[in-house]
Order: C-alpha cells, then sequence, then structure tokens
C-alpha cells in the first residue's frame, strides 16, 4: 500500500492502485501527467460509453421510435448522475452545460435581468478562478457593486471574519472557490454559506478544484448554486451546475420563450446538450460504482459515490504527503497554500523559487516528460495578490488518486537535480 500505514487511510482499499491505473488508456503514454487540476483523464468506462452511444443511438431526442427513447433515457441518467454525484436531496436540480465558464456567465446573466436595487452587492472572492469573478464584476456596468473579498497573503486565505464584515442587507450574492486552483485548501463552505445567508444573500460556489478529490455535499452544506466541470472529474469536457429549485425559481432562464419558467434546468439549458459528453458522463459513474466495489450494471447510489471518493482520497493521500515534506523542506522554495498534509487540503501544489522563473522550470520539466505547467490559471487576481507576475505565476503540480508513486518521485527527483544546479 504505497509504503503508508493502515491509518493514512480514511475509507477501506477496495481497488488497487495498478488497477486504478488500468483502467485509464492514457495512462500509458511517455509523460507523467501531473496537471490534472487543468483536466483529468476518462477511465476506458467513460470512453467506452461515449463510442457506444455515438455508434448505437445518435438520433434526435424525445421521438417516440425505440432508438430516440435510448438516447433520451441516457440524457435523463446523465442529469440523475450530476444530481447524485452534487448530493441532491431533491431540493435542487442540475443544468448541464459545456463549461463551467459559460454556466457561471450564463447564471450571472440571468441575476443581471433580475436586478434588485435593493441589493446590488454581490462579493467576490479574490482567491476565485476568473470563472467566477469576471462574471459577476462584469455587473457593475450594469449598476451592480461588486465588492471583493481580499485575500491575506501572509496565510493565502480569503478570512472568514472578513466576509462577516462584508455581507449586509445589500448583499445579493456571495461568490467564492471550495477550493482555489492553485492553493489547494478546502474552504468550509457550510459556514460560509451560512453567513451569506444570515444576511439573506445566495452563495455561487466554484467546486472544481474540489469536485475530483472528495464527495460533493450540496444538500448538507445548503448551498444555493454549485458547479464543477466534468472534464476534471473523470468525465468529458462539459460543466455541472446544481441549484436549488427556489433559486432556480426566482430567475428567468436564457431559454426560448415558449419554455416555461417552471422547466427546471431546462430554462438554463440553451441549446442542444453534447449528447456524446452526457454518455461518457454516465461512464463516469460505471466508473464510480466500480471504484467503490459494485457489481458491474448496479445501479449507482449516493453511498457508492461517497466511498468511491473516500477510495481516492485514500489513493491520493501519500502522494499528497510524500510531495509536501519534500516541498515544504526545501529553502529556496516559496510553497503557497496549506505546508501540512490533511483532510483539509488537496493535492494541488504551487510553488515559486527563489531564482529560477517558473517558466524555466516548468519547461525543464516538460523536456523530461513531466506534465506540469506554470502561470496564472486564471487565478490572475490570486496571483496579484500573492504579489507574482501572472505571466509568469507558479509552477503547479496537481495530483489525482490515479497518479503513482513512482510518478512522484520522478518528479522530485528531476527538481531536486534541476534546482541544485544538476
Ligand atoms: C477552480 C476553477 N474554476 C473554474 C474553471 C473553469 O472551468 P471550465 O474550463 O469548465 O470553464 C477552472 C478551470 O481550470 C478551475 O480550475
Amino acid at each position: 500500500m504505497d509504503g503508508a500505514t493502515p491509518d493514512d487511510y480514511r475509507g477501506f482499499m477496495v481497488r488497487q492502485r495498478h488497477e486504478v491505473r488500468d483502467r485509464f488508456p492514457a495512462l500509458d503514454g511517455p509523460d507523467a501527467l501531473l496537471d490534472n487540476a487543468g483536466g483529468s483523464q476518462m477511465p476506458a468506462d467513460a470512453i467506452e460509453a461515449a463510442h457506444r452511444y455515438m455508434t448505437q443511438c445518435f438520433v434526435q431526442l424525445g421521438a417516440d421510435y425505440a432508438t430516440s427513447r435510448q438516447a433520451s433515457a441516457i440524457m435523463d441518467q446523465a442529469h440523475r448522475l450530476a444530481r447524485m454525484v452534487v448530493g441532491d436531496d431533491g431540493r435542487g436540480q442540475v443544468i448541464l452545460g459545456p463549461s463551467t465558464s459559460c454556466l457561471v456567465a450564463m447564471l450571472a446573466d440571468c441575476y443581471r435581468r433580475a436586478f434588485d436595487p435593493r441589493r446590488p452587492e454581490v462579493i467576490v472572492a479574490e482567491s476565485g478562478h476568473e470563472a467566477n469573478v469576471g462574471p459577476w464584476v462584469r455587473l457593475e456596468r450594469e449598476g451592480w457593486k461588486p465588492v471583493f473579498w481580499k485575500l491575506d497573503p501572509s496565510n493565502c486565505l480569503c478570512p472568514v471574519e472578513t466576509l462577516r464584515s462584508l455581507v449586509s442587507e445589500r448583499t445579493r450574492i456571495v461568490a467564492f472557490p471550495h477550493v482555489s486552483n492553485l492553493l489547494g485548501s478546502i474552504e468550509d463552505v457550510a459556514e460560509i454559506t451560512r453567513i451569506a445567508h444570515s444576511a439573506g444573500a445566495r452563495v455561487v460556489v466554484d467546486g472544481v478544484a474540489y469536485a475530483p478529490h472528495r464527495a460533493i455535499d450540496a444538500a448538507a452544506w445548503n448551498v444555493d448554486w454549485y458547479v464543477f466541470s466534468t472534464y476534471k472529474v473523470y468525465g468529458p469536457h462539459m460543466a455541472a451546475m446544481y441549484g436549488t429549485r427556489e433559486a432556480m425559481s426566482q430567475l428567468e432562464g436564457p431559454n426560448h420563450y415558449f419554455i416555461s419558467r417552471d422547466e427546471g434546468p431546462y430554462k438554463f439549458e440553451l441549446g442542444g446538450l453534447l449528447h456524446e459528453g452526457c454518455a461518457a458522463w454516465v461512464g463516469t459513474g460505471a466508473y464510480l460504482g466500480w471504484l467503490a466495489g459494485r457489481e458491474t450494471d448496479a445501479a449507482l447510489d449516493r453511498s457508492a459515490v461517497i466511498e468511491a471518493f473516500e477510495q481516492m482520497t485514500a489513493l491520493e493521500e501519500p502522494l499528497q504527503r510524500t510531495l509536501l515534506e519534500w516541498l515544504a523542506a526545501r529553502q529556496d522554495i516559496t510553497l503557497f497554500g496549506p505546508a501540512a498534509s490533511s483532510p483539509l487540503r488537496v493535492p494541488t501544489f504551487s510553488f515559486v523559487h527563489k531564482s529560477m522563473s517558473s517558466r524555466q522550470i516548468a519547461q525543464a520539466a516538460n523536456a523530461a516528460g513531466l506534465g506540469i505547467r506554470f502561470g496564472h490559471y486564471y487565478a490572475h487576481r490570486l496571483c496579484k495578490a500573492l504579489g507574482l507576475d501572472p505571466e509568469d505565476g507558479v509552477v503547479r503540480v496537481s495530483l489525482v488518486h490515479y497518479n503513482s508513486p513512482e510518478e512522484v518521485q520522478r518528479l522530485i527527483s528531476f527538481l531536486h537535480e534541476y534546482m541544485s544546479g544538476g
């Protein structure tokens, strides 16, 4: 078990790492894929499901012939799976779309049209990816008042105490990331949501950097809106946005006039969905079931989703610990985000070197077959708040459950040698 003691694992290990890796055909390539916060690989289950859909039922939805019924059923399954993955308890629904950026921009546009002059303020966390910052800041042109929830660069946190002082009866929305795509620390969504709700505001949570690592629990956290990208959660290039029925009912969607305000997610799903993507996403659900040790073809239930993510956490933890220990021991780099491994952290690591540029390090690593990157990763404002030049930004390494201790060792050996001038 990768040299870790059983106590390190929160869940019972149903699947071994080599079995998991065998499930992902792309991991056989020459590069170690260590930029998973940019996008994860798909298991064969998802790839084959897309292939099946495209060969067997690539037709229009909603007609009564058998092939169309089959296609419609897969779109329904994709929505159901997304609701199960976000942990909806029946209070909400899920909108599928092309990307998180598109879905948040669409939501901001709906709020733009529902402007309430008594509540003109939208609070945005400075630690966010621009996808959940820019669309809210741009509302300023329409009379809204964006308020920045500033980062404290000394500990890389947007302090919850600061938020308490920012919310008021004038606040309509609080937009923030569950996990920053640079820092890796998990925010207390339930507490932030309580603070926002105490002022009568709604929350829009960017869960993109959280969703690949832990089970989302939208109902338990009582969030109004929660969005993640399926292509970072072992699925296709799409995204899913949970919203409560109550929050949805107060907005007019962008869809056509004859689609009623009551038609849940459909009023927000403008145009056709990526059908083959939906099919692949259903295949991702089958992978989650497999990871949780369920029988093939067993209908996925919420407990399997939770167990699958526990497996992922258990597989990630020794990788996270090893890399953090190495990074924390180096005197020549600054690591942003928590330096110790804990359940409140995901294995996304960003650092800068005291004399080498991030570009230089990442490009040398790339030449050695290590798939990492440098830059601001669209967390442009966060990089500025940290006093960095966003163009050079940070070196980021982001691991997921299918990475291996060997890949981590390869990276460490390379960085050690390169940074020691070797
Ligand atoms: C934290 C975070 N939020 C939002 C996004 C945007 O996601 P999408 O590419 O689906 O628009 C990303 C993409 O990297 C991200 O890391």
